[in-house]
């Protein structure tokens, strides 16, 4: 499975909606409501929107007509968001949806992002280089947008019941974490820490929460599929393979005795801009 396919995104999606920062997001949206006049559309750009979660979570507790610019290099990623529009909470006020396919590597954030409300992103920002870090960050500020960026790993893993291989599993997963994914060397788990500099030097006030995947042992398959893709990336990043197999097997007897829990580190962060 591609670490961003469809299935992956939908299995996680209830857990990242049990760990997102209902506090953060409130907040991101009595912003935007101060801004944007009743009986007037509020403009959200998503950043690597994926199949939509942060859409899904966000969309029906904004009480404005909406108009959402969801981005994305994945084509099929935005045609499944589509898809699933008709599933989405009811909450009585329009619901616009503009997918964009777009490469954010290479393009004018400014002017992608001119016009617009508020920026979000999630689960997007530990792949992206310092740099790109920067240049998002300049144009959010020189529009003097809010910005939420939920759900940012940040190196943190625990698996329970403990296994002896699992430290130099997950010291592996952080180091693949740092690799190139499309926008330049990820930040990893640096990303959340990074993205709060970013934004504090340029006069914003950054508020940040833990959104931590707790994932109980009723989650059998999102748990399977996550330790798949660790076992994958530890086998790249120099752990021997027969071991590391023999570390998935006993995690997975685990998960199918229901014994297992599995904690992964993530930071919700709010930026909003100074008062002008
Ligand atoms: C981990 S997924 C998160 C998706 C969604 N935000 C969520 O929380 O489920 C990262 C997303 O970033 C997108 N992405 C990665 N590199 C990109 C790029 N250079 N330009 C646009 N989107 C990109 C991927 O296609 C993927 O949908």
């Amino acid at each position: 499975m591609s670490a961003f396919s469809s299935i992956w995104l939908d299995l996680r999606y209830p857990v990242d909606l049990k760990a997102r920062s209902k506090e953060l997001e409130d907040q991101y949206i009595d912003h935007l409501l101060a801004k944007v006049p009743i009986g007037s559309t509020v403009h959200i750009v998503d950043l690597g929107a994926g199949n939509g979660a942060t859409l899904k979570a966000m969309a029906h507790r904004i009480p404005r007509d909406q108009l959402w610019t969801l981005i994305d290099n994945d084509a099929s990623l935005l045609d499944d968001l589509i898809d699933k529009k008709r599933s989405l909470p009811r909450h009585g006020y329009a619901l616009h949806l503009s997918p964009l396919q777009v490469d954010l590597s290479t393009c004018r954030l400014t002017t992608l992002f001119s016009g617009h409300d508020g920026i979000t992103t999630s689960a997007f920002l530990d792949l992206v280089c310092l740099a790109w870090l920067g240049k998002l960050a300049q144009a959010i500020a020189e529009l003097k947008l809010p910005f939420l960026a939920s759900l940012t790993y940040n190196g943190f893993a625990e698996c329970s019941p403990q296994d002896p291989l699992d430290a130099e599993i997950i010291d592996a997963v952080n180091r693949h974490q740092q690799q190139e994914k499309g926008l330049g060397l990820a930040l990893g788990p640096a990303a959340a820490h990074e993205t709060q500099k970013a934004f504090s030097s340029r006069g914003y006030s950054v508020e940040t929460a833990e959104s931590d995947w707790i994932s109980e042992a009723g989650d059998q398959l999102f748990q399977k599929e996550l330790l798949s893709g660790w076992a994958v990336a530890a086998k790249e990043y120099g752990v021997d393979a027969a071991e590391v197999n023999a570390w998935l097997a006993r995690r997975q007897k685990l998960i199918d005795e229901g014994r297992s829990k599995i904690r992964v580190g993530h930071t919700d962060l709010l930026a909003l801009p100074p008062e002008s």
